[in-house]
């Protein structure tokens, strides 16, 4: 067990290179299984939601190599197993992604519900409902999610319309329908960033995708795909972590290697609060010197401010001058973090989906336990802008999506560092 120490009250001054992003390679990475050939992906991000994606494409046969740190060979062409271990499975969200790759490219898949962030319900009532409409027969029993296509023919395209605009569910039904026979017409979809980067992957590799980026997705189904190259795109969230950091923590730091239209939602907010964004290149400069104003946010589908910045920019406004409103629009339980802040001297309070949130002058360091991916990230930038010591334990959920967290950090001038924390138990057993 280990847990993060931060000393905060220092602004940060430099640069931090952006890593590719998570929620595109936990997607791009299972859609290598429909492919027939050696995929090579580069810009994968080194986090452990992404080695737990490669141990299940492991498990399944896949053969992987690594080149250098971010770029992998992927074979899938010798698959020899098509269910997915329950532990594995369950642990990480995006494991729902094998179940569309593998009923597109091989008719079945057995894979265990999925896990990830506790933020409230989490069905997949979607992804089944577009899956079904593709052709297949999926159950839900003992934990797992079990799919097949009948007759051990293949997925029909179809007219699929999602109620809500699931990421995940546009994701899936774009995997299965890849290989399926004919046109699949996605409406009301999803139009994150990374969709369209999952599309842009499929496309390079002898897909059949347009429109991804836009509420309606045609995918015409195509025999096989065969393997090539692809880059992943950059963490717009990583990147607006760091932005929200320097405006809690005050100084200049140029975030690179981002693409800088996907970050107008984060960086609007930003300015309102009266940070400064300049935009040169694949870079922002993010500068704060002088106080934050308040702000009113409201989380929605992109291009609307991502849901997986509302705990970093609640860590923001809680130093902000006035009372700010912050409304999640997405999840429905996504700020089991106030409590922690409290802990540093926040005053927010909420109330079902609303968080009002009133500036205090400055946070004081203390103890927080990260309850999830985003809000542990939070805890940190809470941190960097406290007064005094603060800790962050519990720090597996925020190595799941950050690549090098401390490294960053550091190389900006945070005073941050891993501590490790001895295990209780082993402790009461030598005692
Ligand atoms: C993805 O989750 C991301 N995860 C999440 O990021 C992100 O918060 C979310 O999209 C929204 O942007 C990955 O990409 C791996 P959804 P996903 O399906 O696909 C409801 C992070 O921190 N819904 O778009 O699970 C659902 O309850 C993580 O990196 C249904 O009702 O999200 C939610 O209210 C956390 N039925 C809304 O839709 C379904 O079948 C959006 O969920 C599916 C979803």
């Amino acid at each position: 067990m280990k847990k993060y120490v931060i000393h905060g009250g220092r602004p940060l001054y430099g640069r931090i290179e952006i890593s590719g992003a998570k929620n595109a390679a936990v997607a791009i990475i299972p859609a290598a299984l429909m492919v027939d050939g050696v995929c090579r992906i580069e810009n994968i991000p080194q986090i452990s939601d992404v080695d737990l994606i490669l141990n299940m494409l492991q498990s399944l046969g896949a053969n992987i190599r690594t080149f250098n740190r971010t770029t992998m060979d992927v074979d899938c062409t010798h698959i020899v197993n098509r269910q997915i271990p329950y532990e594995d499975g369950r642990k990480i969200r995006a494991s729902y992604y094998l179940i569309g790759a593998l009923l597109g490219r091989y008719g079945w898949a057995e894979v265990p519900l999925p896990g990830g962030c506790d933020l409230g319900g989490r069905p997949i009532d979607l992804h089944i409902k577009g899956l079904t409409a593709l052709g297949a027969e999926v159950d839900t029993r003992n934990g797992y999610v079990y799919a097949k296509v009948p007759d051990g023919g293949r997925l029909r395209g179809a007219q699929i319309y999602l109620d809500i605009a699931s990421v995940g569910a546009t994701i899936n039904i774009m995997l299965a329908a890849t290989l399926a026979e004919g046109l699949t017409v996605i409406e009301n979809a999803a139009k994150e960033p990374h969709i369209v980067d999952v599309a842009n992957f499929l496309n390079s590799m002898g897909a059949d995708i347009a429109g991804a980026g836009t509420d309606v997705i045609k995918i015409r189904g195509v025999e096989k795909l065969r393997g090539g190259e692809y880059s992943i795109i950059p963490d717009q969230i990583e990147a607006g972590t760091y932005m929200a950091a320097v405006a809690a923590a005050g100084g200049e730091v140029r975030v690179c290697g981002i693409i800088p239209k996907h970050m107008e939602c984060i960086t609007a907010k930003l300015m309102e609060m009266g940070v400064e964004v300049e935009e040169e290149g694949d870079s922002l400069i993010v500068r704060r010197s002088g106080s934050l104003q308040r702000t009113n946010v409201k989380t929605m589908p992109y291009p609307g401010f991502p849901t997986d910045m509302q705990p970093q920019i609640a860590a923001v406004l809680s130093i902000a001058q006035g009372t700010s409103v912050l409304t999640e629009g997405v999840w429905g339980n996504r700020y089991r973090y106030v409590e922690e802040f409290r802990r540093l001297g926040a005053k927010i309070q909420v109330e079902g989906k609303i968080a009002v949130i009133e500036g205090v002058d400055h946070l004081t360091g203390a103890p927080m336990e990260a309850c999830d991916l985003r809000a542990g990230a939070a805890m940190v930038i809470a941190g960097l802008a406290a007064r005094g010591t603060s800790e962050v334990t519990n720090i597996s959920h925020i190595e799941r999506g950050y690549e090098d967290l401390i490294g960053k950090l550091s190389g900006v001038g945070a005073d941050i560092r891993v501590v490790e924390v001895p295990d209780p138990e082993r402790a009461a057993a030598t005692a």
